[in-house]
């Protein structure tokens, strides 16, 4: 177990050094320190300098990334191996990227032609919906695209529709709609003309009670709205599943379906046939230029040394935190709108990843995974929770996002932003000595109140503008940073069994609350059946 090494204990013994070290100290004593720790890949500038780190911690946490073989593992993702052991799958999203032409085959596919092919599949469909050639059942034109799927087939497209704000075509809208809460179908659909409307049904395994659930519900109301002609559907339902049988039983026509495989793992899958409805909504060319920015991130992923190495550096930075300081949560504050969705979808990202306490090879481990991952728009946050950040007992280190070029100049704060977002990682990094809140003439009884300890921890990334080829590096250096955790950590990023139970207990009580049948359960399940049960049929 990785706890059991000398490279891990090098780094308990280090922290237990560290401990009287400030960012004020560490920045006083190096002038370079800011340049040395600032990397940059492809435009993409990070900021690793206000971390409560030295070369000595880089050094030993990279000596533990090799201790686990990190390197060898990236290589044994990019070529295909199962690294997703427990369900013996090969983990190769990073192939939805890669540009046409790149020979590779795993398990006797050929992976480009079939990413292209779906790709080239992708376009056609775009530009027959956006030039009007395809049309509804009564011919009208697709003005609307609702999107019905739920975590990794709804959270990346969305987070991503909101994000390429600038990028999108002037006369499709897109929806999305997840939760079985009733509300949200009906939140979607109410002001719409069926006539003009698209679902797009995405879901992996095409069985998910949420997806299943609203999609039934939407090929209802639009039958309703078109005379009940069931032929209506072929020209408003299309599915992005890796599941023919499921899509052709649901009576989706299989010629609209866009497929995928096993190896793209849910939450990894934004930029395979998932992301259609984003296509919809912006143009092949944002979508193709979004893929190639995560590319470009993949091959730094690949070849960049440990210590240079942007996402690995990261995830390294975030095991410092979370194993040898003890830090249980990581904060994602973009300082950027259009990023509203984008902790959301980190949520799912990280910690359906790395929320695992079992080990590849089977055995619970003896120290803590996965970080809890949580956050919002700066400056929203602000007046918010950055008060516990600041002045809280628990430090929460944090990466802040922002971007030279505002979206949209046509209304200019854009120095304001810029420049909290700035004066927040100061504040964090270098808060406020009492002498200094002295010096201001605060009165004695309230220098504690006012003084602020800093070596609050952030990572400053930093890009020209949030064009679809950087959302496309952001994405990807997530991606590799949870990986680069897992295989430090030893579980497996990819599976996902701890939302199974939930789902199991769920399908059982459904009919019950419907029948006044015996319970099983505990008491206050039962209790609470029962209750449902008298309301319901009071009414
Ligand atoms: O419940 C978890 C999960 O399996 C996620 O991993 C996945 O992204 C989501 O459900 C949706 O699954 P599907 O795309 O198969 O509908």
């Amino acid at each position: 177990m990785i706890s059991k090494t000398a490279a891990w204990q090098n780094l308990v013994e280090h922290q237990r050094n560290q401990q009287d070290v400030t960012l004020r100290q560490l920045f006083a004593d190096d002038p370079d320190r800011s340049a040395r720790f600032t990397l940059e890949s492809d435009g993409l500038i990070v900021d690793a300098s206000k971390h409560l780190i030295t070369d000595e911690t880089v050094s030993l946490l990279t000596a533990l990334a090799a201790e686990v073989g990190l390197p060898e593992q990236i290589e044994a993702m990019f070529t295909g191996e199962h690294i997703n052991t427990t369900e013996d799958r090969a983990v190769l999203h990073t192939a939805l990227r890669q540009p046409r032409g790149t020979n590779f085959e795993v398990d006797g596919q050929h992976v480009n032609d079939d990413v292209h092919a779906v790709l080239d599949h992708m376009s056609d469909f775009v530009t027959r919906v956006q030039s009007g050639e395809w049309t509804g059942h009564t011919g009208r034109r697709i003005r609307t695209v609702v999107n019905i799927g739920i975590g990794g087939s709804d959270l990346g497209p969305l987070m991503a529709y909101r994000a390429l704000m600038a990028s999108r075509h002037p006369d499709i809208d897109a929806r999305f709609v997840s939760n079985v809460d009733g509300t949200h179908l009906h939140q979607a659909v109410h002001d719409l003309n069926a006539e003009e409307t698209l679902f797009v049904i995405a879901s992996k395994t095409f069985t998910t009670l949420e997806t299943l659930t609203n999609a039934r519900s939407a090929r209802s109301w639009l039958l309703d709205a078109l005379d009940g002609d069931p032929a209506a559907t072929a020209k408003h339902f299309v599915a992005l599943s890796t599941n023919a049988e499921g899509v052709a039983d649901f009576g989706i026509d299989p010629a609209n379906m866009f497929g995928f495989w096993d190896w793209v793992g849910g939450r990894y899958s934004m930029d395979s046939a998932i992301g259609l409805s984003l296509m919809l909504a912006t143009s092949p060319e944002a979508f193709r230029a979004m893929l190639a920015g995560f590319h470009t991130m993949d091959n730094h992923f690949r070849t960049a040394p440990l210590a240079e190495n942007v996402p690995v550096l990261l995830a390294l930075i975030g095991i410092w935190y979370r194993n040898f300081h003890g830090w249980p949560t990581h904060a994602v504050l973009p300082y950027c709108q259009l990023l509203d969705r984008f902790p959301a979808y980190l949520q799912q990202l990280d910690m359906e990843s790395n929320g695992k306490q079992t080990t590849l090879a089977g055995e619970p481990v003896d120290y803590d995974t996965g970080a809890i991952v949580w956050g919002e728009p700066g400056t929203n946050g602000q007046h918010a929770f950055y008060q516990l950040i600041h002045q809280g007992t628990t430090p929460i280190p944090a990466d802040l996002l922002g971007f030279f070029e505002p979206d949209f100049p046509e209304v200019d704060h854009h120095d304001a932003l810029i420049a909290n977002l700035l004066a927040q990682a100061e504040a964090l990094a270098f808060g406020k000595t009492a002498d200094e809140v002295r010096a201001d003439g605060v009165p004695d009884r309230l220098v504690a109140h006012k003084t602020f300890p800093g070596n609050r921890p952030t990572t400053m990334i930093m890009a020209n503008r949030l064009t679809p080829f950087v959302l496309g590096q952001l994405v990807a250096l997530y991606e590799h940073r949870t990986f680069a955790q897992g295989v430090v950590w030893g579980v497996n990023s990819f599976d996902q069994w701890g939302v199974e139970l939930g789902k199991v207990l769920a399908t059982a009580i459904i009919p019950e609350l419907g029948n006044d049948g015996d319970l099983d359960h505990d008491s206050s399940t039962n209790a609470w059946i029962g209750r449902y049960r008298d309301f319901v049929n009071r009414k």
